[in-house]
């Protein structure tokens, strides 16, 4: 651990079949007005509608609502929650879904008591909040980003073509989480399956940077193999607890700021995932599984030996005999039919994108710095025409 760094995480976590009958002591902590936030309807087809609105009534809750947050949320859906925040003095946030609601969430927090455009505030000029923060509790019904215990919210716009995070600090992260993995258990597959490979790219993200050693890729590499044993049990049961249970909790340890301490890191298949979204509103998990293994064969010649660790270390590949270029090359392979075995996408043109989308999604793609290679334009496009 050769850098400085501080490590605070605000977020108090309720894990378990029982965590939801914290609820009640959690909102007793904040005003009486409450803004409930949810997708689609999944919550109200699985009855944790009722539960929820069943304890703000006892609570005395003034209840708001904002439903219909879809995934991938957008610039207009986040001004629509700002005004019913305002309209109705929120004081309180209560998001009960997946990444998306849990992030708009987030977004709405930081925008009701500001003047400004919350996208062009916090997306494009990429300013800090200045404004009172609405508290935010997240019930979480899907394992995969780590919003639940993050300050990360995504945002889509798709007028301008552009899907951008902005991370935010202490202040914004949900203040509780409440996580019962009973509650995946009515994801579809495809879902379920996008989100274990969120979780598992959210690790290389911060892995796959780095020469030294570093306690914190020790704990990468235990999250990843323990991920990949649970996956393996949840693709063929996915009513398993104990695999669903293990899954959310890897998902959590993920991305919540742990695993990056003492670390730069890359995060370049999340911005050409990003991009593709952007351009398809494709599921978030899908579109990194279709962009990464282009982008890791073309880096892993700058970050072979670390490579070659991911696949002793990640994938119990033997090293006897194989020089670190065959080791780093039989990992990826690994990842590749491991990927396979949970019917993950594997092509961008599979979720929509076609010839003529590159140069856009190329456009829209940020090119960060921490990683084994600084990708140019042209190597962007390269990567994902090598993804269609
Ligand atoms: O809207 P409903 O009806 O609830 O249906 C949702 C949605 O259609 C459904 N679902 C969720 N829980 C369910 C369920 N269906 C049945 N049973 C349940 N228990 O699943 C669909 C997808 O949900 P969504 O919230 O969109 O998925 P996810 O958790 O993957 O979130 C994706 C969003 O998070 C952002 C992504 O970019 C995307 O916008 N991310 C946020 C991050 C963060 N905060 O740090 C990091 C990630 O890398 C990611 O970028
Ligand atoms: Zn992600």
């Amino acid at each position: 651990m050769l850098g400085n760094f501080s490590y605070h995480n605000p977020t108090k976590l309720y894990f378990g079949e029982d965590s939801l009958s914290y609820l009640k002591d959690e909102l007793k902590n904040y005003g009486n007005n409450v803004l409930l936030v949810y997708g689609g309807g999944s919550i109200k087809k699985s009855g944790l509608y009722d539960e929820i609105t069943a304890v703000l009534k006892e609570c005395g809750k003034n209840v708001a609502e904002v439903s219909g947050v879809m995934p991938n949320p957008t610039a207009e859906k986040l001004r629509e929650g700002v005004k019913t925040a305002r309209e109705n003095g929120s004081e309180f946030i209560l998001a009960v879904g997946g990444g998306s609601v849990c992030d708009y969430s987030k977004a709405v927090s930081v925008s009701v008591h500001c003047d400004d455009d919350p996208w062009d505030k916090y997306y494009i000029r990429f300013e800090e909040p200045s404004c009172e923060i609405v508290p935010v509790g997240c019930i979480l019904t899907m394992a995969g980003t780590g919003s639940e215990m993050n300050g990360g919210a995504v945002i889509t716009n798709h007028e301008q073509h552009l899907k951008i995070g902005h991370v935010f600090g202490d202040d914004v992260m949900p203040k509780f989480s409440i996580l019962n993995p009973r509650y995946t258990m009515t994801l579809p597959k495809y879902q379920m399956t996008a989100g274990i490979y969120d979780i598992m790219n959210h690790i290389c993200e911060q892995y796959f940077s780095g020469e030294d050693d570093n306690t914190s890729d020790y704990i990468s590499e235990g999250l990843m193999r323990g991920l990949i044993h649970a996956s393996r049990i949840a693709v063929k049961d996915p009513q398993d607890y104990e695999a669903r249970s293990n899954i959310m909790w890897t998902a959590t340890w993920a991305l919540n700021t742990l695993v990056s301490r003492g670390k730069s890191t890359d995060w370049m298949v999340h911005m050409l995932g990003q991009s593709v979204g952007a351009y398809t509103d494709a599921t978030h998990g899908m579109t990194l599984a279709a962009v990464s293994l282009p982008y890791y064969r073309y880096i892993m010649p700058y970050g072979v030996k670390k490579f070659a660790r991911f696949a002793t270390e990640v994938w119990g590949i033997s090293a006897e005999g194989k020089t670190d270029e065959q080791l780093a090359e039989a990992g990826l392979a690994a990842m590749e039919s491991w990927m396979k075995e949970l019917g993950l996408v594997m092509k961008i043109s599979d979720l929509g994108v076609t010839d003529e989308m590159i140069e856009g999604i190329a456009d829209g793609t940020i090119i960060l710095d921490g990683g084994y290679k600084v990708l140019d334009r042209d190597e962007v496009v390269s990567v994902l025409k090598a993804s269609m």
